[in-house]
């Protein structure tokens, strides 16, 4: 996909050259220059006129009417050149790919230097580049019989850089494993449910693991009784669907130790059971398992990276169903943690799977926890759908998965626990917890009762609901799942030693 070459000569570029172009470049210098003269100083004039627009977030195509070798020029518009940073460069060549995308091209020759800057260097440029163009030119593979009859597809990238080769290739190839592990998570998630049930999401995981040589381990729902995972099975209890708990073992260090568990909620279908969702909230929820989405397409990075670290990833998975064997509002369940917990709300039940998945983490060694879940309405409210929603109970983890977030440009913004808080979760007449305090700041409610689970074990929580999924399509994507966490996780897994 991607060819590194050192010098570029103009005239033996083909098909597609791309140039970013800054605002206010009042002199054109070697390559822009060249291409000035070739078009008898016209380049300039447009730029000056506004026809070829240096804002960023602007493409402009430009044909070269057999002026140069190449047939056409993208100028991307980048801004002004003090102002532009790492995410810039990444939605700016996630705009230019879905242009390369649009005109069906198969071949783009990049001049990486006009992207460098002084915050932005060849690597990060390299970085963004493959990112931006596996992100930006994502397709869910749909189920109409036309739209998926073979287009031309972009096959090939040349990006010019008189930086290292070895090093460029390794840039590219780190943003191009960020960008398909995102995408592996976007497909899951965009799957219906009628073909994504908690077998076909435990055989993906054991297909994943088996690719990057990790142990696994699917547990059944007879193994889950005799764990005593009262909480996950009572969720399954209305379906005909068995559910799975899914487990992969990352290990990067020579010990078994300082493990960091990612646990992700994979209800592959939430009807709400009896206490059911109306028609409207019915529809989009196959995305339910946006958890399991991104924490699967995490351990997709982390095969293609190896960090030094050891990861745990468990998703506890079924469908949400109604049936005459269904769980009902004032059961009660014991958790594999021997917690009870009275039901209030069978639609809260996202917490009640992760419950025994947080317990079960723990139980094989996970010291840290990262919990990922389409969790709440709530949070879409408070944040809408472009903010995760975060909570936790160590200060210090919750800082390195903020890092991790602002590197890849996830963002999340974290809400409080408060002894108040935790107090409506514990407060029931028969049990110790209950599952669905009241709506008045239910997204809290929720990850506070997951935070019951991780007991004294460094937790956080990131609630995707609003997130998982995009109404628009955006630079660096499709309408649809977004694949969100994914990045921050492998992020944050990738960086978990590095110091402040
Ligand atoms: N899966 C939903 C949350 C959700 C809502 C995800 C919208 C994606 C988009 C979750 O299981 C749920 O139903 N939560 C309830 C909790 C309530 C019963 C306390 C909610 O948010 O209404
Ligand atoms: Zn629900
Ligand atoms: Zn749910």
């Amino acid at each position: 996909m991607f060819t590194v070459k050192n010098d570029l000569l103009l005239n033996e570029v083909k098909e597609t050259l791309v140039i970013g172009l800054f605002e206010k470049t009042t002199s054109f210098e070697g390559l822009l220059m060249e291409v000035d003269v070739a078009f008898g100083n016209m380049l300039s004039q447009l730029v000056k006129d506004g026809d070829i627009s240096a804002k960023r977030g602007v493409v402009s195509k430009v044909p070269t009417l057999g002026k140069l070798e190449a047939n056409r020029i993208f100028f991307v518009g980048l801004g002004k050149e003090d102002e532009f940073n790492f995410e810039h460069a990444r939605s700016s060549f996630g705009k230019l790919f879905k242009n390369v995308k649009a005109a069906k091209l198969t071949e783009v020759n990049v001049l990486l230097d006009s992207f460098v800057t002084e915050k932005v260097n060849d690597l990060e440029a390299a970085h963004a580049l493959s990112e931006a163009m596996t992100l930006a030119t994502y397709k869910f593979e749909d189920y109409k019989q036309k739209s998926n009859e073979p287009e031309k597809e972009l096959s090939t990238v040349i990006v010019y850089s008189n930086s290292d080769q070895n090093e460029l290739q390794a840039s590219l190839a780190v943003g191009y494993a960020y960008g398909r592990g995102t995408n592996s998570a976007r497909t899951l998630v965009n799957t219906p449910a009628n073909m994504l049930t908690a077998t076909d999401m435990a055989n993906y995981a054991i297909e994943l693991a088996t690719k990057y040589n990790m142990e696994y381990e699917i547990l059944d729902k007879e193994e889950m009784e005799n764990l005593g995972m009262g909480a996950l099975l009572a969720v399954n209890k209305g379906s005909v669907e068995p559910p799975k708990m899914i487990v992969i073992k990352y290990q990067g260090k020579e010990e078994w130790t300082d493990v960091i568990g990612l646990v992700g909620k994979g209800i592959t279908y939430d009807s709400g059971g009896y206490s059911i969702k109306p028609k409207e909230g019915l529809v989009g929820m196959k995305t339910d398992m946006g958890g399991a989405g991104a924490v699967l397409g995490a351990m997709e990075i982390i095969g293609e990276l190896k960090p030094e670290q050891n990861v745990l990833a468990v998703i506890p998975s079924t469908d949400n169903m109604i049936s005459g064997s269904a769980f009902k509002p004032d059961d009660v369940v014991t958790s594999m943690s021997g917690k009870t917990i009275e039901i209030l709300n069978t639609d809260a039940e996202g917490r009640l799977a992760l419950a025994d998945a947080v317990t079960y983490a723990k139980h094989h060694g996970a010291n840290y926890l990262v919990d990922v879940a389409t969790l709440t309405g709530g949070v879409v409210i408070a944040l809408g759908h472009h903010i995760t929603g975060a909570m936790a109970n160590n200060e210090e983890l919750f800082e390195k998965v903020l890092l991790a977030s602002h590197e890849v440009g996830e963002m999340i913004w974290r809400l409080p626990i408060t002894d108040k808080i935790k107090e409506r979760v514990r407060k029931s007449p028969v049990a110790d917890l209950n599952n669905s305090p009241g709506r008045d700041g239910h997204a809290i409610f929720a990850g506070a009762f997951i935070g019951e689970f991780a007991e004294e074990t460094p937790w956080v929580h990131l609630d995707i609901a609003g997130t998982a999924t995009s109404a628009a399509e955006h630079d660096l994507g499709p309408a649809g799942a977004t694949g969100v966490m994914a990045r921050t996780l492998a992020s944050f897994v990738e960086a978990f030693n590095d110091e402040e």
